[in-house]
Formats: structure tokens, C-alpha cells, sequence
């Protein structure tokens, strides 16, 4: 049964069951989350004004905040906010919403610099820049560049750099970094897409339907852009470089050949929150 009152309480109720209907499993949350964005407050205010009245114009804005949630669009593209590292990032559905994942992938990095300073490090794949954002506010005195084959990616990478610490440019993969970074790179880190391309279309609609799908596409088998790394990286990093990979789930062994099979013999294969294979480790 519909509340009937425009009381925050009552508008809440009518959006929680809404989106219940529609079997959003996280229903309850996203409603709050929604509203909260659109009042500009903090969960626990919801609580507190629980009878507070909304205007017509906050409700019809409210419920097309809804609407788009109905149709599965991500929270994260709706708010333009996505947090990752303990990092509020601008995201929109030019890139990527950073996942959980990724940050296993961030933490090792961040250990495997620990106390040392002055390394050249190349994100490639960029997306949002949550990676090397997030490396550049835990760790100290890097040189950290950032490639992206997407212009509208790139853009919003810098944005969210605000402390403008890294170098964003836009590159196919190794086309066009410059000259100077040739054996100079000590880390290689990279979320590529990784997807195989006939996978895409069996994928949650809220991925297929809104995430870009060059974001996700590995082509044919998945591990395009893994050959790419593995047959280029060699001519970048220096002797004692190495490569931070994150991977499919089901990826480990075919990486790991790719690797192998281009004369990298230095390779390890790390697990993520959920015990999944998620990374790649190969040093030279
Ligand atoms: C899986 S997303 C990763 C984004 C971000 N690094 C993250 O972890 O959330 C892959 C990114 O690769 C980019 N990309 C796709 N093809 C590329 C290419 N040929 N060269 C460079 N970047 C590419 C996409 O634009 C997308 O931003």
C-alpha cells in the first residue's frame, strides 16, 4: 500500500518499495543514497527530519532519480560519484565505476613501493585515474603517468586529479608514449578491459547497458590487451621493472602463458577479497 503524505519518511517508504518491485536487491540503500544527493544531507539527516515535508519540485526530482534507478542505471553514474581507496572520485558513463578489485590491485602496488621514492611509474588504461590518484596520495615523491585511448576518459581522470600530480595522455596502448620513457619505467600497472567480447552481452544490464563498452571489451579471447603488454612492456621498463596486471578470474594460467611465452620467466599470480585469482605479477 502507497503512503500517502509528502513527508521524507512517507516519500522513502513509496521509492523503497518501488524499487523492491522492480528486484533491485539493494533497494533500500539506493533510495536513501538517491535522496540523500538530491537534499545534499548525510544518511542519518533522513532519520532525524523523518517528517519533514518535501516540495512538489524536490519530490518530482526525487522520482526521477528513481526512475533512472528503475531502469538500472548504477548509483555511482547517477550521483557522478564513486569512492575508491577512501576516494571520492567524479565518474560518469565514459568510464569505468572503479571496482572493489581494483583496489587489491592498488594496495600491492603501494606495498611493493613501500619507502621508495623517485620511481617512474605508467598507468595504462586509465579510465577515471582512480589508480594512479590513489597511488599519488599514499605514497611519496613518484613520477606517475597515466594513458587512456579515451579523450573523454582523459578528461575526467584530470578533473579528478586535483592536485594535478600526474601526467594524463591520450594513447593506443604503447603508440605514443614519449621517447623519453624508453627502459626508463620502473612500474607497469594496468586494469585493461578484459572481457571477452561474446561474454559482454550476457553481463548485468547496469554493466552492459551503461558501462563504456571499450571499457570492457578484451576482444575475441579476453587477453588482447595482456599480448599487448607482454610484447611492449619490455622495450619501456627498466631492467629490474615490473608489471602489475589485474585479471579475469579465470585468466591466471592464460596470462601467465602469455608471459611466459614472450620470455618473462619472474611471474606470480595474487588472489583478491574473495579468493580469486585477480593479479599478475611479472618482473623482468
Ligand atoms: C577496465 S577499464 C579500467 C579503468 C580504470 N583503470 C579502473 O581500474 O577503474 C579499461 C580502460 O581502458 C581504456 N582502453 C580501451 N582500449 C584502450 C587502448 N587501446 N589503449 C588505451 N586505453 C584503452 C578504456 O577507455 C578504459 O578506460
Amino acid at each position: 500500500m502507497n503512503c500517502t503524505n509528502n513527508t521524507i519518511g512517507c516519500i522513502l517508504y513509496n521509492a523503497k518499495m518501488l524499487l523492491k518491485n522492480s528486484k533491485i536487491e539493494t533497494y533500500s540503500l539506493d533510495a536513501e543514497i538517491l535522496l540523500c544527493y538530491l537534499l545534499n544531507v548525510d544518511r542519518i539527516m533522513l532519520v532525524i527530519n523523518n517528517d519533514m515535508i518535501l516540495s512538489n519540485d524536490q519530490i518530482e526530482e526525487y522520482n526521477k532519480l528513481i526512475n533512472r534507478r528503475l531502469l538500472n542505471e548504477p548509483i555511482a553514474y547517477i550521483t557522478n560519484k564513486s569512492e575508491f581507496m577512501g576516494i571520492d572520485f567524479y565518474v560518469n558513463n565514459n568510464v569505468l565505476i572503479p571496482r572493489p578489485e581494483t583496489e587489491t590491485l592498488v594496495e600491492l602496488v603501494i606495498d611493493y613501493i613501500g619507502e621508495n621514492k623517485n620511481l617512474t611509474i605508467l598507468d595504462m588504461c586509465t579510465g577515471s585515474g582512480c589508480i594512479p590518484i590513489s597511488l599519488s596520495k599514499y605514497c611519496n615523491n613518484l613520477n606517475i603517468l597515466a594513458l587512456d585511448i579515451s579523450e573523454d576518459a582523459l578528461n575526467i581522470a584530470k578533473k579528478n586529479d586535483i592536485s594535478n600530480s600526474i601526467y594524463f595522455f591520450k594513447s593506443d596502448m604503447f603508440k605514443n608514449i614519449p621517447k623519453k620513457y624508453k627502459n626508463n619505467l620502473d612500474i607497469i600497472i594496468s586494469n585493461p578491459p578484459y572481457i571477452e567480447t561474446s561474454v559482454i552481452d550476457t553481463l548485468g544490464e547496469n554493466v552492459k547497458k551503461y558501462e563504456p563498452i571499450i571499457a570492457l571489451d578484451g576482444k575475441e579471447d579476453g587477453l588482447f590487451f595482456y599480448r599487448e603488454i607482454s610484447n611492449n612492456a619490455k622495450y619501456f621498463l627498466k631492467p629490474k621493472g615490473i608489471i602489475f596486471l589485474e585479471i579475469g578470474y579465470n585468466q591466471a594460467q592464460n596470462v601467465k602463458n602469455i608471459f611466459l611465452d614472450n620470455g618473462f620467466s619472474n611471474i606470480s599470480i595474487k588472489k583478491d577479497l574473495s579468493g580469486l585469482d585477480r593479479i599478475v605479477v611479472v618482473s623482468r
